[in-house]
C-alpha cells in the first residue's frame, strides 16, 4: 500500500493512468462521486454532480474557455453539463451561466508514485 501524502485530507482515488491525456474518468473515494479531467497535461477534479439537477458531470464536454465565460469568471477550460448546458470553470468551480446558479466543488490533485490523490479539504 502506498503511503499518503503528509498533510490535509488526501483521499486515493487510483492509478494516475486511469485519466487518459485530454480524457476524463471518474471514481468514487470517502462517499463522492469525483470526475478527473486531463486537459493538455493539466488535471482538473470536481464534484461529479451538476449543482443545477445533480447530472453527473465526468463524461461532460470540455473546451477552452470562450469570450463570454472569460466575461463571467472563467479562469481555466469549461465543462459542459450534458443535460441543460450549465458551464463550469474547471480549474475555480465557478458557475458560468444558468440554469446552474452554484459552483461545483474543486479539489487538488497530486500524483505520487503513479497514483492519483485527491484533496478533499485542506
Ligand atoms: S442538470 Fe446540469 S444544467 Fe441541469
Amino acid at each position: 500500500m502506498s503511503q499518503s501524502p503528509p498533510d490535509g485530507d488526501w483521499v486515493l482515488l487510483g492509478p494516475a493512468v486511469s485519466v487518459p491525456r485530454n480524457g476524463h474518468a471518474s471514481f468514487e473515494a470517502a462517499g463522492r462521486f469525483i470526475a478527473v479531467y486531463d486537459v493538455q497535461g493539466e488535471l482538473y477534479a470536481i464534484e461529479d454532480v451538476c449543482t443545477h439537477d445533480g447530472e453527473p458531470l465526468a463524461d461532460a464536454p470540455v473546451e477552452p474557455a470562450s469570450a463570454d465565460d472569460l466575461a463571467s469568471g472563467a479562469t481555466g477550460p469549461v465543462v459542459i453539463c450534458p443535460r441543460h448546458g450549465a458551464r463550469f470553470c474547471l480549474k475555480s468551480g465557478a458557475v458560468l451561466c444558468p440554469p446552474a446558479y452554484e459552483p461545483v466543488t474543486c479539489f487538488a490533485t497530486r500524483v505520487t508514485a503513479g497514483e492519483l490523490w485527491a484533496l478533499l479539504s485542506a
